[in-house]
């Protein structure tokens, strides 16, 4: 029979690489904790609808990447829905802040988000179809401060403190100012027409672009595009008085707290909610699909959907390029190979001893211990070949050891064996 495979752009992760990816997720909770946010988990898929209007029906992601489906009604009354696997969680955030009306708080809202989003894009290096975000959103009434610079230069600094905290050395934040709701469609204007001109010489891709969204021209990686790309009218010139200062304000707060960063003039990201603030963080060794993380303020998209007015910022983080940039660089944040072996191999001898090694193993695995418990089947040396792969150490439980209450430890980095009394055997174990 054919065997069966993950789906394309799928894939499992297995130990001991998850170990990496739990220790990212542990210092994410601990980072975002200092800072004030709570965990909300939303559902995995939601109504079409929310990311029709939330993400924008001219973007890539809705327009091609979506995994889409008709719910078959229940009753011949009810109507069918189109429900949709969530290629993001910002819009499912600010859907739930709604629906729940945390606004009526008053309070600024700071939520964190862990979990997979499918997008059906060409799988490569770092792109895959479904991937997983490490995200975070501040939203609230504008009266709580949702809408001040500080909100994104602290966001900013967050960022940069959990990635020192990880170890993730040589990332560029790169920050632009896409501008309020009124200055976008200006500067798209000044764009299209600047475009009538010179978007018959650029890429096929772009000839698209200038015609569907020709904000996306900007993201152009062709060679030849560049310096053309880089003569059109920059949103810069078009931001209003408001954005102007809310930018600068923004960058003043990053000034003084020391996040390095450079103003990117074309960095217009793919989602169509963006006000004000964008960025993204890349790194190097990422290759094509270089961005570890991206994000931006949103302050139209609560009421996009049928919200009151609740201005946001948020991010979100690539967990599986963050892992892959860790990974090139050796990281040790999961501990290292040593640290993953468990403390003890208990190896009872022969069929007869089994039950009482699993009470061997139950009693140092109270005590906090990492145990396996071996075969009774097996030759003893078997039972040392298996032991020394996963474990520090061998317990050999035989029926004199059952009898006497002692048993013989050996420990395979030193190769010393010893006899110690049962009772005193997770004090000894836990100390080498
Ligand atoms: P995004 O830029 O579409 O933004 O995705 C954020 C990050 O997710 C990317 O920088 C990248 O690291 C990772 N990512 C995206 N697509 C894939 C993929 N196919 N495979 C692997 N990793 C991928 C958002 O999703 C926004 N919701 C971020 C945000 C939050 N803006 C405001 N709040």
């Amino acid at each position: 029979m054919s065997q069966i495979k993950a789906v394309r752009g799928t894939r499992d992760l297995l130990p001991p690489e998850t170990e990496l990816w739990n220790a990212i997720e542990a210092t994410a909770r601990g980072v975002f904790r200092r800072y004030g946010f709570g965990e909300i988990r939303t559902p995995i898929f939601e109504d079409t609808q929310l990311f029709a209007r939330g993400v924008g029906e001219e973007t890539d992601i809705v327009a091609k990447e979506m995994y889409t489906w008709e719910d078959r009604p229940r009753a011949q009354s009810e109507k069918a829905q189109m429900l949709t696997l969530r290629p993001e969680n910002t819009a499912g955030v600010v859907r739930a802040y709604i629906e729940h009306k945390l606004g009526d708080t008053g309070l600024l809202q700071k939520l964190y988000y862990i979990g997979p989003q499918f997008r059906r894009e060409r799988p490569q290096k770092g792109r895959y179809r479904q991937f997983f975000q490490i995200g975070a959103e501040v939203i609230g009434p504008v009266s709580a401060g949702s809408e001040s610079p500080l909100r994104d230069a602290e966001i900013l600094e967050m960022l940069a403190t959990f990635l020192d905290e990880l170890g993730v050395r040589g990332w560029t934040l790169e920050l632009n100012s896409v501008g309020s709701a009124e200055d976008r469609p200006r500067y798209v204007e000044a764009l299209r027409e600047a475009l009538t001109d010179v978007a018959p010489t650029l890429c096929v891709d772009c000839q698209r672009r200038a015609v569907t969204n020709p904000l996306r021209v900007l993201d152009c990686k062709v060679l030849e595009d560049q310096e053309k790309i880089n003569a059109l009218p920059k949103m810069a010139d078009f931001l209003d008085e408001d954005s102007r200062a809310h930018f600068a304000a923004v960058l003043g707060a990053l000034d003084a707290c020391g996040v390095p960063y450079s103003v990117n003039p074309r960095l217009v990201r793919g989602l169509d909610y963006y006000t004000r603030t964008t960025f993204e963080f890349t790194h190097g060794g990422l290759g094509a699909q270089n961005a570890l993380l991206g994000g931006g303020r949103y302050d139209g998209l609560s009421e996009a959907i049928g919200g009151p007015k609740a201005p946001g910022i948020g991010f979100a983080i690539g967990a599986d390029r963050l892992v892959l940039t860790l990974q090139a660089a050796g990281s040790t944040v999961a501990g290292d190979a040593e640290g993953a072996l468990l403390d003890v191999y208990v190896a009872p001898i022969g069929d007869a001893q089994q039950s009482d090694a699993l009470v061997l193993a139950r009693e140092l695995r109270r005590a906090g211990l990492r145990v396996e418990l071996g075969d009774g089947s097996f030759r003893l040396k078997k039972s040392f070949e298996v032991g020394n792969k996963i474990a520090r150490s061998i317990v050999l439980f035989g029926e004199d050891e059952a009898k006497s209450g002692i048993v013989t430890v050996k420990d395979f980095k030193t190769g010393q064996q010893t006899k110690v009394a049962r009772s005193e055997l997770a004090g000894i174990l836990r100390k080498t």
